[in-house]
């Protein structure tokens, strides 16, 4: 029921597609480059500009004149719309950082979101109270149920979303402690078949400084979803904030000491994993490298593609079945995220 759209949106993506190859074949890499470099320009402002991870390496290379490496780009392929034992897709849930939400919709994110058309789409990083939103997105009639959740200290930071064309059960913010609640960094809502819970991890910062802190979510986190799963399973959807395995950045040597790919962050991904949890994209693509959800503004990484897998779905193990496809939007530009789509038949 939830899938009616289906057909027309298929049909509209295999133009948009066609028109991406178009202009890609005319204009070569000065394009992508061309992007990367307005993408920066718009948002010097935002604090994570300030931010070294994933394109490093390849700098000093350059400064030393040795010629830099073909970049390796990733292409999804085309959506799987039929579970392993052959029932149609008929839930599509997608989710972006938007690395703050008005600059976004200045960007025409919600283009895509509205090609995209899926049943529910959930945002992190909004950076944006409730009644700052723009129009734009609150009076948008394809969702008629919105969420918002913001940090309730510090004006335009983190913040999550979730919209919604038919109305969950329940929704809930938080994980349920204090200590972890006051940034606006998960919804949950319950639908008839599962939870879907979005989340916008606590990052581990700039010199580590709050990896300390980001040990104790991981394990609340954790066994906030395994009290979920206990009721019903679950959709875990958002920017994780850590790239899982080496296969999952560019630059993994380079990074064991940064945010994102410490030893502890890692070692809390596979704990969760290990409570019943699967990475979707991992289970359907074990071995496919160079698919990145994330590219720092910096260096061009984007158009080199030098960047890490940071957003994901995780489902309970339960909703396996059900698993299609989870697909990487890294086309779709206006954030240093790329959207992520999973396709479901419940
Ligand atoms: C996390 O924070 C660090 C430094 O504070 C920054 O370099 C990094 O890019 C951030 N990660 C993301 C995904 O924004």
């Amino acid at each position: 029921m939830l899938y009616l759209q289906q057909e027309k949106v298929q049909a509209v993506r295999v133009l948009v597609c066609v028109r991406v190859v178009c202009l890609r074949g005319l204009c070569g890499d000065g394009r992508i480059a061309k992007m990367s470099k307005r993408g920066k320009k718009t948002d010097d402002a935002t604090a994570d500009v300030e931010q070294d991870n994933g394109a490093a390496p390849e700098a000093k290379k350059a400064k030393k004149g040795k010629e830099p490496e073909a970049p390796v780009l990733y292409e999804d392929p085309p959506d799987q719309l039929t579970s392993k034992d052959g029932r149609a897709a008929n839930t599509k849930i997608s989710s972006w950082n938007v690395d703050g939400l008005r600059a976004w919709v200045k960007k025409k994110g919600l283009d895509w979101v509205r090609e995209e058309a899926p049943d529910v789409i959930c945002l992190q990083e909004t950076k944006c109270a409730e009644k700052s939103l723009p129009n734009d997105i609150t009076s948008m009639p394809e969702f008629p149920h919105k969420y918002w959740a913001g940090s309730q200290e510090k004006e335009g930071y983190s913040g999550v979303a979730m919209l919604c064309k038919t109305e969950p059960l329940s929704v809930t913010y938080g994980i349920g402690k204090e200590e972890h609640d006051k940034e606006g960094r998960v919804i949950t809502a319950e639908f008839p078949d599962f939870f879907l819970v979005t989340a916008y991890v606590p990052n581990a910062s700039k010199g580590l400084v709050r990896l300390d802190y980001r040990k104790t979510w991981d394990v609340d986190f954790r066994e906030y979803l395994s009290g979920l799963d206990e009721r019903k399973p679950l959709v875990l959807c958002g920017d994780l904030n850590v790239a899982h395995q080496e296969i999952d950045l560019k630059n993994p040597k380079g990074n064991r000491k940064n945010p994102g790919f410490t030893a502890e962050e890692r070692e809390g991904f596979t704990q969760l994993l290990g409570a019943g949890f699967v990475d979707s994209f991992r289970e359907l693509y074990p071995e496919q490298a160079n698919a990145y959800t994330f590219w720092t503004y910096m260096m061009n990484a984007r158009s080199k593609n030098v960047g890490w897998r940071l957003d994901y779905f995780v489902l309970s193990k339960a909703l396996l079945p059900s698993l299609c496809d989870c697909k990487i939007r890294n086309k779709a530009m206006g954030s240093d995220h790329c959207p992520i789509t999973l396709h479901l038949a419940i």
